[in-house]
């Protein structure tokens, strides 16, 4: 196993990083480490607020909801008082379980109970739970008495590394993928690793399309560095699995800082994306992870800048040996290349009724591109997804 120079010695179990996202003064901590949800202290530097709804689903809420609230309950609220602690108010949502329910109809719910409560403008949503709850937290957050506190504290690798970061939030519609959702960056951002112990190997791999996508797109050397450690990080070693999430987090930090509502490089976060959504739509949500979504469509878009000439074919056979060793999926659904179409017309990166596409130009490089031939992007899609 090898690690890059800054970390040649990196230590089992790491102390905790603190990354910045510069927003001016909407900027946020993401806090990286091991027992941060043990922590009170720590949580309290961040969650001050009274009145917190904490919103998890059926999975997460048995392992981790009630570690939380007691740190919650234990730490200062309101100006550290011990009144205001007295009086801290922690109410739990738990949401089925699922892609298929990030819906407007269950982000009603969570309104539902927020109003029921009498929750002010000065409570806080919390997010306990992979992209799933803190995308659709997030738009609750976003939109009651328009616009309260976030906080996301995630749970699975791809929401450590890409979902709970940048403040992108969203529900699903029947027509197409988070097309209804909001920017609202959180408060801060609590990434604890030890919640990754209990997370299935499945998610654990497409959690890793997302790392590889950061090093596909600025960073060869990390991508250098994920082939030698893709074995370490699918065996879960704290250090690996450390180094990843923070090179990961300040590759989107830096990004999200100097592009936040993606009028430019922001959308190189997407790649393998706009196919990826075909696929997931689909399939109604459910079948293809996201991450293996967007491993598939990391393919695609890779297959479709070598035909273009704008990336070597040998960076196709190099991602795909990388992505087959991360144990994800190589090949597209035969949904027929007219219906995946379809569905990338409605991405939100269509522009005056063309599609966009972020396509790599070489390895820790990539573009986004209207200016294609229709005919490459309909020989890629009958390659990969049948006539
Ligand atoms: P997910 O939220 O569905 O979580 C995956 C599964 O793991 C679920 O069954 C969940 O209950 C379970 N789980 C979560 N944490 C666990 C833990 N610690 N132990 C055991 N099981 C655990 O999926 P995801 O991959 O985290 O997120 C995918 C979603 O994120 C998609 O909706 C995608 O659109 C969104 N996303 C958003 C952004 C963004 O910038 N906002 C970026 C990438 C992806
Ligand atoms: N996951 C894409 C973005 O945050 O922009």
């Amino acid at each position: 196993m090898q690690f890059p120079a800054a970390t040649p010695t990196a230590p089992a179990a790491p102390a905790p990083t603190a990354l910045r996202v510069e927003l001016g003064e909407r900027s946020y901590p993401i806090l990286i480490g091991s027992g941060l949800l043990h922590s009170p202290e720590l949580l309290a530097r961040d969650v001050r607020h009274r009145d917190i709804l904490l919103v998890t689903n059926t999975v997460v809420a048995p392992l981790y909801a009630d570690e939380l609230e007691r740190s919650l309950a234990e730490g200062p609220a309101h100006g550290g008082s011990n009144a205001s602690r007295a009086t801290r108010r922690i109410v739990r949502v738990v949401l089925p379980d699922g892609e298929q329910h990030k819906t407007l109809a269950t982000a009603g719910r969570v309104f539902d109970v927020l109003i029921a409560n009498r929750f002010g403008r000065d409570a806080l949503v919390m997010a306990l739970g992979g992209g799933v709850v803190g995308d659709l937290a997030g738009f609750v957050a976003a939109c009651y008495q328009r616009g309260v506190d976030l906080v996301q504290v995630p749970t699975t690798l791809l929401a450590h590394v890409d979902s709970a970061v940048g403040g992108k939030t969203a529900v699903n519609h029947p027509g197409g993928k988070n097309l209804i959702g909001a920017f609202h960056q959180p408060r801060a951002v609590i990434a604890d690793t030890d919640l990754l112990r209990t997370l299935p190997d499945r998610e654990l791999s497409a959690g890793l399309a997302e790392v590889i996508k950061y090093g596909l797109i600025r960073d060869a050397g990390f991508f250098d560095w994920l082939e030698d450690n893709v074995e370490a990080l699918l065996a879960r070693e704290p250090a690996a699995l450390a180094h990843a999430i923070r090179r990961s987090c300040e590759i989107k930090a830096q990004i999200v800082g100097s592009d936040e509502r993606e009028h430019g490089e922001r959308a190189l976060l997407n790649l393998g994306h706009t196919f990826g959504h075909a696929i997931e739509s689909a399939g109604g949500y459910v079948g293809t992870l996201h991450g293996e979504a967007v491993a598939v469509g990391m393919l695609i878009a890779t297959d479709m800048a070598a035909r273009l000439g704008l990336a070597d074919a040998a960076l196709l056979v190099r991602l795909r040996a990388l992505l087959g060793r991360a144990r994800l999926p190589l090949l597209a659904p035969p949904i027929g290349a007219r219906r995946a179409l379809e569905y990338m017309r409605i991405d939100k990166k269509v522009q005056s009724g063309r599609v966009r596409l972020v396509l790599p130009v070489g390895l820790g490089d990539a573009t986004v591109s209207a200016d294609y031939p229709d005919a490459a992007l309909a020989e890629t899609l009958g390659a990969w997804f049948g006539p």
